[in-house]
């Protein structure tokens, strides 16, 4: 029999996920033993898991490296790879906003020579080119983006709030609501038609614990 690969971003949502497949019978034991080990085998389940960066799942799951793969919306809408999205899992949720200083509410909304810091410009190209018909540079930054605005590097920032510590502790404000995010289940297309039906009672068991429906 073949095995199902999962493919989790490492960190939080990776314990998150495990936590939710355990409600369902999927465990691995090997993963709870801290080492420094990327790829973790349940032989009774004919199940393999492995820890990628966030931003790597989404093409590890296009070629078929693995079929399944567990991600945020963030790195999905961002990355553009072609995926089935099967499920939202209702957990690390939080949304994409542009953020800033008060003051540069104005500008905002009208000006066309706006600089924007961020870690996702497809998202802010998205928002600011297509939704809003609106002029801006884009600057590419890899984390703490929240302090473009603040050293003068950009007038504001594309980024995902959760709390809205970072942004209050840093004197900034969201500024405009782009879209909700949380994560999502992926599926390689070839893996859903090859191995449907082990995928299938896997969607259908976290639909009944996350109480969500599959995304259409
Ligand atoms: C994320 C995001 C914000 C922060 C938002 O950064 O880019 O900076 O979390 O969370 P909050 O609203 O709860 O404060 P992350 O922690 O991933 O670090 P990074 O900026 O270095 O990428």
């Amino acid at each position: 029999m073949e095995y199902l690969t999962f493919a989790l971003a490492k960190g939080r949502l990776a314990d998150k996920t495990m936590e939710l497949l355990e409600k369902i019978g999927i465990t691995c034991d090997e993963m709870k033993e801290k080492s420094r080990k990327l790829i973790f085998t349940n032989e009774k389940l004919k199940l393999k898991f492995f820890l990628a960066k966030a931003t790597d799942v989404p093409t590890y799951v296009e070629y078929g490296a693995a079929d399944i793969g567990i991600i945020g919306k963030d790195t999905l809408l961002e990355e553009k790879k072609n995926l089935c999205e099967v499920l939202d899992l209702e957990f690390g949720k939080c949304r994409f906003a542009v953020a800033g200083k008060e003051e540069i509410r104005e500008k905002l909304e009208k000006s066309n020579d706006l600089r924007v810091a961020t870690k996702y410009p497809n998202i802010a190209k998205e928002y600011f080119y297509h939704k809003k018909h609106q002029t801006v540079e884009i600057i590419k930054l890899n984390g703490s983006v929240e302090l473009g605005p603040i050293v003068g590097l950009a007038d504001v920032i594309v980024d995902i709030v959760e709390t809205g510590s970072t942004l209050k502790e840093n004197g900034l404000k969201v500024l405009e609501e782009i879209c909700p995010v949380s994560a999502r289940m992926v599926v390689n297309p070839v893996s859903m038609k090859l191995q449907s039906e082990k995928i299938i009672e896997i969607i259908k068991g976290l639909s009944k614990v996350t109480e969500k429906n599959t995304v259409k």
